[in-house]
């Protein structure tokens, strides 16, 4: 099974957006935060701020938008260049419709759940995902402590996602450190996204090979 690290530049130097980026190179992906301060207490950057940091880099970037109505900003995302684009099904008016959208613009197609929102009623809408994201905290903020309650979650996802088969990536995100990414995995995740762990580490690249590392021990 592959496993893929995916560094959220959002706590990387705003100021120093390129040269953070450039430090992980050797990770899988760039994971991007966009927070409208309505879905989420928090607002980040939107689109010309993804196409720069997509303009200086050959990692894929995936763009994880917390914000409301999805279904009209998102396909945005994948037009400035995000290769993947991670809707939050609470906010979302039609995740069917949304996901096929952005798989017809050549984008991943991936959901994001809150901690409190179940898998179970979108069980038929996994073929038509190329990724589930699990938030192991609440989303809002980087560097907040990972929720262990979260890991009967990432069982029964994995449980889902193998009964039905495909290639559908199991991405956590929030709180995912050297410390919490072997239960994630041990879980059923494949797919890491850490902030803190990597950008607050005086060398973020050593820390994304020390965290595929740990996920595949
Ligand atoms: C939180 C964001 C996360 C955040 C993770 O709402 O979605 O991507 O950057 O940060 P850490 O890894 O520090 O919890
Ligand atoms: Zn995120």
């Amino acid at each position: 099974m592959g496993l893929r690290i995916s560094p959220s530049i959002l706590s990387a130097d705003f100021a120093n957006l390129e040269r953070d980026v450039r430090r992980i190179d050797n990770a899988d992906w760039v994971h991007v935060d966009v927070m409208d301060n309505h879905f989420v207490p928090n607002l980040t950057l939107g689109l010309p701020v993804l196409e720069a940091i997509a303009g200086v880099t050959d990692t894929p970037v995936d763009a994880h938008l917390m914000i409301e109505d999805p279904d009209r900003w998102a396909p945005a995302y994948a037009e400035a260049g995000a290769d993947s684009v991670t809707f939050h099904v609470e906010a979302a008016a039609a995740p069917v419709r949304l996901a096929r959208e952005l798989r017809g613009q050549g984008a991943r197609a991936s959901m994001a759940l809150k901690p409190a929102t179940p898998i179970e009623p979108y069980e038929d809408l996994l073929g038509e995902l190329d990724m589930v994201l699990l938030m192991t905290v609440e989303p809002g903020f980087g560097g907040q402590a990972f929720l262990d309650i979260m890991l009967p979650k990432i069982r029964r996802t994995r449980a889902l996602l193998d009964k039905h088969g495909g290639d559908v990536w199991l991405q956590v995100d929030g709180g995912v450190s050297e410390s919490t990414i072997e239960r994630c995995a041990e879980a059923g995740a494949d797919t890491f996204v850490a902030g803190s762990a990597v950008f607050g580490a005086d060398d973020p690249s050593a820390m994304v090979d020390a965290l595929r590392d740990r996920a595949a021990a």
